[in-house]
């Protein structure tokens, strides 16, 4: 296969399954074990053994009896079903948002995109299926130990190193190269404190996706941008999926369903120079009240600051 190919790293593998590969194996009552085939193993179960020979050399799709009879269906696992069952140091963006990620963020094969933290690698891997081979990916990363691990997980999913992906250890604000990028996806605790770098290479009309957890980190992360003139009038929003159940007349919402993971931030780079519109929009009641600490937003002038003040006190 051609570097060139844009399957290349992607992770995907076809034909029959082969020894050295990663599988998984699901039970009747669809729980779910990973399983890498070794020829000559036996993988053992609460029901007698299974050889491992059973399944290399097998299409995917079949089923698979242990001695006592226990049955298993075999896949090779999906990226989305590797990136909740990889090994993990810290949290990994979900599925649901990673995708979300790729499309907001309108990440391109080729792109030159950069990631911080690093994490576990999951939404590593996912931009790295979406800028395949002849894009690059520099993901940044300050805890040496959560870097190995996802160096770990990549590498293993995509069977070696990939020619598109830069790892770098240290604070992004701090060992930020100089390179232009398309697209920047920062998803860590104060992402307002790596605006700047990130402004400094980020092209313009690149977009510039924050991925948070919590609310005040969406608020100060939006009037941080809004503060800076830099970057377009920042949206956010969540992504809800929820599972359903529909078997004969029992439709209903499945109980898998994910509660709250975390909110996208979204903005555009302006040209350089360029000063974003302010947005004529005076503040709501009480958004920059006496309480409000963080960065006041350009639109907020000092007569809107003083009424919002005034009127934020008297509501009590
Ligand atoms: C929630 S985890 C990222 C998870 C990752 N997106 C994934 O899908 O696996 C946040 C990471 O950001 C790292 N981090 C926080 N601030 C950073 C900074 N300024 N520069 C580099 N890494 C940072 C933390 O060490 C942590 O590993």
């Amino acid at each position: 296969m051609s570097e060139l190919d844009p399957a290349a790293y992607s992770g995907v593998h076809t034909g029959p399954l082969r020894a050295g590969e990663w599988v998984s194996l699901t039970d009747a009552k669809g729980h779910r074990k990973s399983l890498l085939l070794d020829a000559g193993k036996t993988f053992h179960t609460t029901k007698g053994g299974l050889a491992h020979d059973d399944i290399i050399g097998q299409p995917e799709g079949v089923v698979v009896t242990t001695v006592g009879g226990l049955q298993y269906l075999v896949f090779r696992p999906l990226l989305n079903e590797y990136m909740v069952s990889m090994p993990r140091e810290a949290a990994v963006i979900y599925p649901k948002d990673a995708a979300q990620i790729l499309m907001r963020a309108d990440i391109f094969p080729g792109a030159r995109v950069l990631e911080a933290g690093v994490g576990s690698g999951a939404l590593s891997l996912a931009l790295l299926r979406a800028i395949g081979p002849t894009g690059q990916l520099h993901s940044y990363e300050r805890r040496a130990e959560f870097a190995e691990v996802a160096r770990a997980n990549v590498e293993q999913f995509v069977g070696g190193p990939h020619p598109s992906w830069t790892l770098s250890l240290g604070d992004l604000a701090e060992v930020i190269e100089d390179e232009p990028i398309d697209r920047a996806i920062l998803d860590m605790l104060a992402p307002w404190d790596c605006l700047e770098a990130v402004a400094g290479v980020l092209e313009p009309g690149g977009i510039l996706c924050c991925y948070v957890a919590t609310t005040t980190q969406m608020g100060r992360v939006m009037d941080t941008l809004r503060a800076d003139g830099g970057f377009t009038e920042p949206t956010a929003s969540e992504v809800m999926v929820r599972d359903w159940h529909a078997e004969g007349l029992a439709i209903r919402p499945g109980h898998a369903t994910t509660a709250h993971t975390g909110f996208l931030v979204m903005t555009r780079r302006m040209a350089p120079g360029v000063i974003a519109p302010l947005r004529k929009r005076r503040p709501a009641p009480g958004a920059y009240g006496p309480d409000y600490v963080g960065p006041i937003p350009r639109n907020v002038r000092p007569e809107h600051l003083e009424a919002n003040r005034t009127r934020a006190s008297e509501l009590g």
